[in-house]
């Protein structure tokens, strides 16, 4: 979700302003992914690079992510849809890690959709933790160092629970991948797009979606192999 800054500046007003407007494309996204039948939904609000911004930045996107969660989480459960959370929400101020904590446990049992928020996330901090847990087991000899292999990474990793992803959406014209979910996207399908991130409608998603639905995913094959598949 890139671009809250930009569209406030555009608009001659301070950068919160742009993070306030962004919630509203949360809301339009998640209602949409889950009106279309996607099982999940990973939103990077905040990274751990994002953590060296101005204070006074970092704390306002604190606040507005209690104040959101609070508010949200009625709109959650009406749409039956679970939240999630990874990243080092250890780091969160304990207002935040509170009413978190409280609508991960209340969506608990929800079913169409899993909206999982990147909080304090990075990849590399992801891979770090993973790489001390196999280590671990390494060390009390509950695995052999010859036995790591892909489920080994994809299990130590937060987002063990979740397929990969399929659809990466970038907004606002930026395109890199800003350490997110390295390790996960190996396959993944990119889509850019530069709106910004307050202006994103359900009609972005549909086309990005669109797009990546005329996509051939060769996973490494060739063409012929694929198009046999699809035949039999
Ligand atoms: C939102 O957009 C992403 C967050 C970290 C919350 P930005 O704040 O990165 O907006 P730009 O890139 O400055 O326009
Ligand atoms: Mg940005």
């Amino acid at each position: 979700m890139d671009g809250n800054g930009r569209w406030a500046k555009t608009k001659g007003k301070f950068r919160i302003f742009g993070h306030k407007s962004g919630v509203n494309a949360v809301k339009e996204v998640s209602e949409a992914a889950a009106e279309l039948g996607v099982q999940c939904v990973t939103l990077y609000a905040f990274s751990t690079e994002n953590w060296s911004r101005p204070q006074k930045e970092v704390d306002a996107l604190m606040e507005l992510l209690v104040k959101t969660i609070r508010g949200e989480l009625p709109t959650l459960q009406k749409n039956n849809i679970r939240l999630r959370a990874i990243g080092n929400l250890e780091s969160l101020p304990t207002a935040c890690r509170e009413s978190l904590q409280d609508a991960l446990n209340q969506t608990k049992n929800n079913t169409r959709l899993e909206l999982i928020l990147a909080l304090s996330y990075s990849s590399k901090w992801d891979m770090v933790n993973a790489i001390k847990k196999i280590a671990e087991k390494v060390t009390l000899g509950e695995l052999k160092a010859s036995e790591i292999n892909e489920s080994t990474i994809n299990n130590a990793l937060s987002t063990y629970e979740w397929p990969h992803p399929e659809l990466l959406i970038r907004t606002s014209g930026e395109h890199r991948v800003s350490n997110f979910l390295l390790w996960e996207i190996a396959y993944c399908e990119f889509y850019f797009t530069d709106t910004l991130w307050p202006d994103y409608t359900k009609e972005d998603l549909y086309e990005a979606i669109l797009s990546f639905q005329k996509r051939e995913r060769r996973f490494g094959k060739i063409s012929e192999q694929i198009l046999e598949k699809t035949e039999e």
